[in-house]
């Protein structure tokens, strides 16, 4: 079996980037056609390949990469977003975090790379059809420290003395008490909200939370060229607000 077997790679045709799991399984995909990516076994990274009329370079796949290449089903919390929740929350190695909705698992790839090896993930939903999607799409990426569950995480969260709890549903504020009882205290909580009024809600359901800050971020990339450098035409619009507190101890 050649060393690549298992392995998520991206194909490059110099423009657009496919991340593709390499297996033994004949696959349709878009800009591709029908293809195996076993074809890729025995490959290396750097090394180019003819599919079809099209040739690609083979690339190990970034953060950026798995996140941005994976099937969206639900709307996907992009890098812009991601690395403000993973900073705000203090994620680091051996952090445990839940989260809600899975989605397609966009942002459970960031939380599973920065919690990696020691830490985990335990990500909600209340839809069959999102999770089986977010566990196909984790499996591409590799990361096997990621636990799904279904459920409703305003009726119940069963984790307790979790280090951060992410919201990227439509009412958080309706599971906030929730997550109070699952962190520890001066954890973490993000509820990731795409309209102010939505926000308004989260805020004022933050009791017995503190350092409370809402944030938007806003990225724009550059177009270099020599004497004309400025800003690209396209950029990424507006995406979510992002309200962050930490838990205060209950006073007994
Ligand atoms: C916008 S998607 C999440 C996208 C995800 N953060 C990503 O990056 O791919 C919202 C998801 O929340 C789920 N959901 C909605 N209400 C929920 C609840 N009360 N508990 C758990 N999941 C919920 C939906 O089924 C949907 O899959």
């Amino acid at each position: 079996m050649g060393k690549m077997m298992g392995q998520s790679v991206v194909l490059f045709d110099g423009k657009k980037r496919y991340l593709v799991l390499v297996e033994d399984k004949e696959v349709k995909r878009k800009g591709i056609g029908r293809w195996n990516p076993k074809v890729l076994e025995d490959k290396r990274f750097g090394d180019t390949i003819k599919i079809g009329s099209k040739e690609f370079l083979i690339l190990k796949p970034s953060l950026k990469d798995m996140i941005l290449g994976i099937e969206r089903k639900a709307q996907i919390i992009t890098p812009k977003d991601a690395c403000h929740i993973v900073f705000y929350c203090s994620i680091k190695s051996g952090s445990t975090v839940v989260e809600a909705g899975s989605g397609s698992g966009a942002l459970t790839i960031a939380l599973a790379h920065f919690t990696f090896p020691e830490g985990r993930v335990i990500s909600y939903d209340i839809r069959r059809d999102f999770l089986e999607v977010a566990k196909e799409n984790v499996r591409m990426s590799g990361y096997k420290n990621v636990e799904f569950k279904e459920g409703d995480v305003r009726e119940k969260i069963d984790e307790k003395g979790v280090d951060a709890v992410i919201f990227d549903f439509s009412d958080p504020w309706n599971a906030v008490q929730n997550a109070y009882h699952a962190l520890k205290d001066f954890g973490y909580i993000c509820c990731y909200c795409p309209t102010i009024e939505q926000i308004e809600k989260c805020v004022s359901s933050l009791s017995g939370f503190t350092d409370v800050i809402t944030i938007e971020v806003l990225e724009r990339e550059m177009v270099i060229r020599e004497g004309s450098s400025r800003p690209g035409n396209i950029g990424i619009g507006h995406t979510a607000y992002m309200c962050f507190a930490r838990k205060m101890p209950q006073i007994t």
